[in-house]
């Protein structure tokens, strides 16, 4: 339970607020590369943390990301001509490269210095594992860029997509550490108590705290003295990472990948969640037929989308599309899509969830450590110092894990190797 005044404190993200000013210490998702292809394509509106902004790759393939709206009188750069290393206001022509910099105004006279005054509001890009990531921060504070694992592996191994959600960050990134909503939200095998997520519906939750967030792990004792241990991985300030080596029956995978997801906060009540997929090692590349079965699978494929945007088609306006039959015998929910199925959880919450009516149980324990250090960051900011794992170099060692265990040793020991990156 969260008093209003902690809930708006971790859920306002606007400038000047003060988890706003937090999540602006960290490089963030801005928008998929694939959005802009090409060269001098067309420019892309992108809102991100309560803000309008315009995104363009330049000539030499720099992105630019800059305000929506021309500094002149306003005009909105979307209509802009993207054209020799710079976009070009089609109002009065004036022109910004990627940097923010003025480099023509051709309606002053030739000889005008006002073009050395004015620039355009712009942020630092970077691009790594199919995303364009941005800061919005101050420059001074500008951090190294994003060192995760999953960035190092080759193209062929990694793939990523994006999906609006109608709910503020903060309780889609909640869902995603809530690893004991598996067993049942995600269950589409009713009946089968063989499924390893139904043997146990009660994971114990480790959670340790790290330089980076935290790692935390669902345990699942199965009998037999064995145990189902899947260890995840919590990155500040909103970024999850999972590992799929075993199927539901507690076999190996045939492909075995590390996955994620990162909810970069579009405004108070949307959320953009970037997913992505990355083969655990050389001998698990990312094949376009697994790609779209991942994402069949999770309610991304390509029918899935209303046509031109990134919104579901499956959504609170229709239900989610339910079906009441397929819920009394074949699944949990009756939804189809596994991260359908959180949406609809999520954004049945209503777009701010009010904490104060909540009751937390012993498995909400990874949601109260990312709470906490939320707020943590929060002061951080507030008070001067640099917030945990903008700069650190135990980021780019971990990776997440999951295993059946048998034997004494805690799993720290047992999946050591399993924990460390490869790539
Ligand atoms: S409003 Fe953009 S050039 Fe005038
Ligand atoms: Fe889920």
């Amino acid at each position: 339970m969260l008093s209003p005044e902690i809930n708006r404190l971790l859920t306002e993200v606007s400038p000047g607020t003060g988890m706003g000013n937090a999540l602006r210490r960290y490089w963030l998702p801005a928008l998929l590369s694939s959005e802009v292809a090409e060269p001098d394509g067309a420019p892309v509106r992108v809102r991100m943390l309560g803000e309008d902004l315009v995104a363009f790759r330049d000539t030499t393939g720099v992105v630019g990301l800059v305000d929506s709206k021309c500094p002149h009188r306003r005009a909105p750069m979307f209509f802009g001509r993207n054209e020799e290393c710079g976009i070009r206001c089609v109002y009065h022509g004036w022109k910004f490269d990627a940097a923010g910099n003025c480099v023509d105004l051709p309606s002053e006279p030739p000889d005008s210095i006002f073009k050395t005054k004015v620039n355009i509001l712009a942020y630092p890009t970077w691009e790594g594992g199919g995303i364009v990531w941005a800061y919005l921060g101050p420059r001074a504070e500008l951090p190294p860029f994003p060192a995760y694992e999953w960035l190092r592996a080759p193209d062929t191994h990694v793939r990523s997509s994006k999906t609006l959600e109608h709910a503020n960050y903060l309780q889609a990134l909640e869902g995603g550490i809530d690893t004991a909503h598996s067993s049942f939200v995600h269950n589409n095998d009713l009946g089968n108590a063989s499924r390893l997520k139904s043997q146990n519906t009660h994971p114990q939750l480790e959670v340790e705290q790290t330089g980076y967030g935290f790692r935390y792990a669902g345990i699942r004792t199965l009998g037999h003295d064995q145990k189902y241990v899947r260890a995840y991985q919590f990155f500040l300030p909103a970024m999850q990472m999972r590992a799929a080596f075993i199927d539901g029956q507690g076999e190996p995978r045939k492909t075995q990948t590390l996955r994620g997801h990162i909810w970069v906060p579009v405004d108070d009540e949307w959320t953009m969640v970037y997913n992505w997929v990355c083969g655990a090692d050389g001998d698990n590349p990312i094949s376009d037929e697994l790609w779209e079965k991942h994402e069949k699978a999770a309610g991304r494929g390509a029918d899935d989308f209303i046509p031109g945007s990134y919104r579901l088609k499956r959504n609170l306006d229709n239900d989610f599309l339910i079906d009441r039959e397929m819920q009394r015998t074949r699944t949990y929910t009756g939804i189809t899509g596994l991260n359908t199925q959180d949406f609809a959880v999520q954004e049945g919450m209503g777009a701010v969830c009010d904490r104060s009516q909540e009751h937390l149980g012993t498995s909400d324990r990874a949601i109260i450590v990312a709470r906490r250090m939320l707020r943590e960051a929060v002061d951080d900011v507030a008070e001067g110092r640099r917030p945990l794992g903008v700069e650190t170099d135990e980021l780019r060692l971990v990776r997440p894990a999951e295993a059946i265990l048998d034997g004494p040793l805690p799993w720290q020991e047992a999946m050591k190797d399993l924990l460390s990156a490869q790539w």
